[in-house]
C-alpha cells in the first residue's frame, strides 16, 4: 500500500497493510485478531508531522472518524468535541462559524484533530494545551478506554505523553476543547499584531485574527498540496541564559525569547539561515526559500534524502553555534 498520498512530505514509502478506522469498534476488532495485532502499528491522521525514512513493515491505522459538536458550557467556556479523523483547520473554521473564538491563532495548521494533542500544536502565541479540556483514547495493550485531562497529557513545547510513555500504545479517538466565553484577541505575537494593524483592524474579531494568521502562514509556509513538507522540521532550541548571553556577544542579531522559567528559546530558522542553508538542496530534499526551518521535497525525494539534509543542517548549526537542533516530526 503506497503512503505517498498519506504524508504531506509526499514521500513514496509503502506499508505492509492499511486499515481505515471510522470507529472504536474497528480497533476492538483489531485487538482480537492475533495476527493483525502482532504487527507494528502506525497511527496516521493527516500525515503532516512524520518523515517516512523507509517502507513500513506493519499496519497503518488511518483515522477517518468524523463528527464535531458543542457538548456543553459553563460560566467560563463552551465545550466542543471533535472526532480524531476531522481536519484541524476545518474544525477551527467551524468553531468560528458557530461564533466561538479561541482557536483562531491555530488556523491553517495542517493535520487532523487526533494528531493535534500528540505534539501539542502551537502557533502565534497559543498552544493547543491552552484550549484543551480532555480527550478519549484507547489503550491498545489493555483495550481500556482512557479519558485524559490536560494534566494527564503532560503537554510541553511540541510534546506530550503520546510522544513519550504512550507512544505506540494509545490511539486518540476524540478531543474536547474548552473555548473561552470572555474572548480576547491574543496578539502577543508581533507578526499577527502587525498584520491586523496593516488591515486597520483596531478591534479585531476572532475571524479577523484567523484571516490574519492565514495570510501570514500562506506567505511564509509552503502549501503541502504543492510542495511536500512537514511544517517546522526542527524545534526552536531552548538554552540557558548563560549560553544565550555568550551567543549574543558573538552574534548580536541572535533571535531569542525569554521563557517563563528564565531559559531562552532561539529561532532555529534564524540559526539555519545564518549557516547559508536557506534555498539550498541536497539531492531532492531542500531548505525552503522563505522559511529556513521548513525542509521541503523538491520532487521525488526519498526519506533518506530528507534525513541526510537534516543531518547536514544539524551539523552546521552545531559547528557554528554549539546548539543541537532536535527534529520536530516523528521519524518512522
Ligand atoms: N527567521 C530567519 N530566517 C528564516 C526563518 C526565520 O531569520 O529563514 C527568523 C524570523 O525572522 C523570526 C524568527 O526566526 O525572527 C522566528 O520565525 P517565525 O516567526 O517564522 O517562527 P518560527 O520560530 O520559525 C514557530 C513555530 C511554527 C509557528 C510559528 C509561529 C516551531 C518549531 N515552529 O516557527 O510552527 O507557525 O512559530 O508561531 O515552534 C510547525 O510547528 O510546524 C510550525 C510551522
Amino acid at each position: 500500500f503506497s503512503l505517498r498520498q498519506h504524508n504531506t512530505f509526499g514521500i513514496d514509502a509503502k506499508a505492509h497493510a492499511y486499515l481505515p478506522v471510522t470507529s472504536v469498534e474497528t480497533l476492538h476488532a483489531l485487538r482480537s485478531d492475533a495476527a493483525a495485532s502482532a504487527l507494528p502499528r502506525l497511527v496516521l491522521g493527516g500525515g503532516s508531522n512524520l518523515v517516512l525514512t523507509q517502507d513500513f513493515p506493519g499496519l497503518v491505522l488511518h483515522m477517518c472518524s468524523r463528527g464535531r459538536e458543542i457538548v456543553g458550557e459553563d460560566n467560563d467556556a463552551v465545550y466542543v468535541k471533535a472526532a480524531a479523523g476531522e481536519n484541524w483547520h476545518a474544525l477551527v473554521l467551524w468553531t468560528l462559524e458557530q461564533g466561538l473564538g479561541g482557536l483562531e491563532n491555530l488556523s491553517l495548521i495542517p493535520g487532523s484533530v487526533g494528531a493535534a494533542p500528540i505534539q501539542n500544536i502551537g502557533a502565534y502565541g497559543i498552544e493547543l494545551q491552552e484550549r484543551f479540556h480532555e480527550l478519549t483514547a484507547i489503550d491498545m495493550e489493555s483495550g481500556e478506554l482512557l479519558t485524559l485531562d490536560r494534566k494527564a497529557c503532560a503537554f510541553a513545547y511540541r510534546d506530550s505523553i503520546f510522544k513519550q510513555r504512550l507512544r505506540d500504545r494509545a490511539v486518540v479517538l476524540d478531543v474536547t476543547l474548552a473555548l473561552p466565553k470572555r474572548w480576547q484577541p491574543d496578539l502577543r505575537y508581533a507578526d499577527v499584531a502587525q498584520e491586523l494593524d496593516a488591515r486597520k483592524l483596531a478591534q479585531p474579531t476572532a475571524r479577523d485574527v484567523s484571516d490574519a494568521v492565514i495570510a501570514i502562514r500562506t506567505r511564509k509556509l509552503p502549501d503541502p498540496a504543492l510542495i511536500g513538507n512537514a511544517g517546522s522540521f526542527f524545534k526552536n532550541p531552548i538554552v540557558t541564559e548563560q549560553q544565550r548571553n555568550a551567543l549574543l556577544e558573538r552574534h548580536p542579531q541572535l533571535v531569542n525569547h525569554v521563557q517563563p522559567d528564565g531559559a531562552y528559546k532561539l529561532a532555529a530558522g534564524w540559526l539555519i539561515d545564518q549557516c547559508g542553508w536557506k534555498g539550498k538542496s541536497l539531492g531532492a530534499a531542500g531548505v525552503y526559500e522563505k522559511q529556513a526551518l521548513v525542509l521541503v521535497n523538491r520532487g521525488g525525494a526519498t526519506g533518506q534524502e530528507v534525513v541526510h539534509l537534516a543531518q547536514a543542517v544539524q551539523a552546521d548549526v552545531l559547528a557554528r553555534f554549539g546548539v543541537t537542533l532536535e527534529p520536530e516530526p516523528i521519524f518512522i
